[in-house]
């Protein structure tokens, strides 16, 4: 069978290309994926997947329905938005769109998808069950996957495959990762509340950014004093507002930053520490204060059986030198969590890398590009994947 994927995949490959290319040149801020969101149906719909449009706003699932009667639906994931950044390549198929670029690689996402769904239609006899392609919108802003959701894209679903490219690891290769592969990322506003007066006689006043910058410290030599060091916690505040003038007190200081974790324990419990330590700072200075913890997305957990089944799958494909088993996870976020909430699912990273370059540059940089060959090695992994897991009882 994996013969049979290999010579179905290289055969589309020049189409694969120019897929990747169009999309490249088109890209779609979050939540606005509408031309990317018609050009997938129509490929969809022409490799004779059944297709829903306007699921999670502007996403779309593609259902294939295999000659046998396994009632297991087994989903796809992939996601189709760009950013806000100006595009500096030098490629022909550079963005059309002034100021958005696909720096994240969706749209190899997006082409691995297709591709996978145009592949398995040619072999829809050898699938004993159904299997949902969702193309989801913005996964950027961390909402596509909850928006899939409560429009029903996870009804029934009994496991789901997910990818991200990656430019460290060089293209024909992949990462595989059991268990916690990205961070819980959850979003932090502390306001603190204190009283303006003259820059000359602090002592009439309540110092709110002196309070603030208190804040800050004490949060981040707390996480090193009472936090458990092997439940990593990363807290970053990233935005800073206060004051009117350098002669005045000022009265108000905001400060919003985002709080990373990996352990749900290890979260579960943060809200009500950080909140502590505010109180007590503020309380010894006389301030008042606000806080508010809002819960993100959670880490993405692998399930071990199928990544186990992912990795089967890709060495076959491969051979065992091109897998690696990635030893630590990342602190970064992706909304395929929120899928893993509905059903047991395991993420992959796809290589992207040139070979032949000293600098691939990173995820969200205005010169990031890809080795198009992974197109290739992603949709051969994920449609023997797919194969391989109906034949598992
Ligand atoms: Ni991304």
């Amino acid at each position: 069978m994996l013969t049979l994927i290999k010579d179905l995949t290289t055969k589309l490959a020049p189409r694969l290309i120019e897929i990747r290319r169009h999309i490249h040149s088109h890209p779609e801020l979050s939540g606005e994926e509408y031309q990317t969101a018609a050009f997938v149906a129509g490929v969809l719909s022409s490799s004779g997947l059944h297709v829903q449009e306007g699921v999670g706003k502007t996403g779309v699932i593609g259902e294939l329905q295999g000659t046998g009667n396994d009632e297991r639906i087994l989903a796809i994931r992939t996601d189709m938005d760009a950013l806000p950044i100006q595009e500096r390549t030098r490629l022909d198929f550079i963005s059309r769109t002034q100021g958005v670029m696909h720096a994240c690689g969706h749209d190899i996402h997006t082409t691995v998808g297709l591709g996978t769904a145009m592949v398995l239609a040619q072999m829809a006899d050898e699938l004993p069950g159904k299997v949902r392609f969702l193309f989801q919108a913005a996964e950027e802003i961390a909402q596509g996957a909850s928006w899939m959701v409560k429009d029903g894209a996870m009804e029934n679903v009994s496991a789901i495959l997910g990818l991200h490219v990656f430019p460290s690891i060089p293209a024909g290769s992949i990462g595989l990762r059991y268990g916690a592969l990205t961070a819980a990322a959850d979003d932090l506003e502390i306001m603190i509340l204190g009283e303006s007066g003259h820059g000359a006689r602090p002592y009439e006043a309540i110092d709110a950014i002196w309070i603030a910058s208190q804040v800050i410290t004490t949060l981040q030599q707390a996480i090193s004093r009472t936090q458990n060091p092997l439940r990593p916690i990363v807290l970053s505040i990233g935005q800073i507002n206060g004051g009117r003038a350098p002669n005045v007190i000022a009265d108000q200081v905001r400060l919003r930053g985002t709080v990373r974790s990996l352990h749900p324990e290890t979260r579960a419990q943060l809200p009500n520490w950080i909140e502590n330590i505010v109180a007590n700072v503020c309380n010894s200075y006389g301030a008042k204060y606000q806080v508010d913890y809002h819960l993100g997305v959670p880490s993405v957990q692998n399930d071990y059986s199928l990544t186990q089944l992912l990795q089967g799958a890709a060495e076959e494909a491969w051979g065992s030198d091109r897998i690696q088993v990635l030893p630590e996870p990342s602190l970064g976020a992706e909304d395929f969590s929120v899928y893993l909430e509905h059903a047991p699912g395991s993420m992959f990273r796809l290589g992207v890398g040139f070979k032949d370059r000293v600098t691939n540059y990173p995820l969200h940089h205005p010169q990031f590009e890809v080795d198009e060959s992974a197109i290739v090695t992603g949709v051969v992994t994920l449609a023997n994947t797919v194969y391989k897991y109906w034949q598992q009882s």
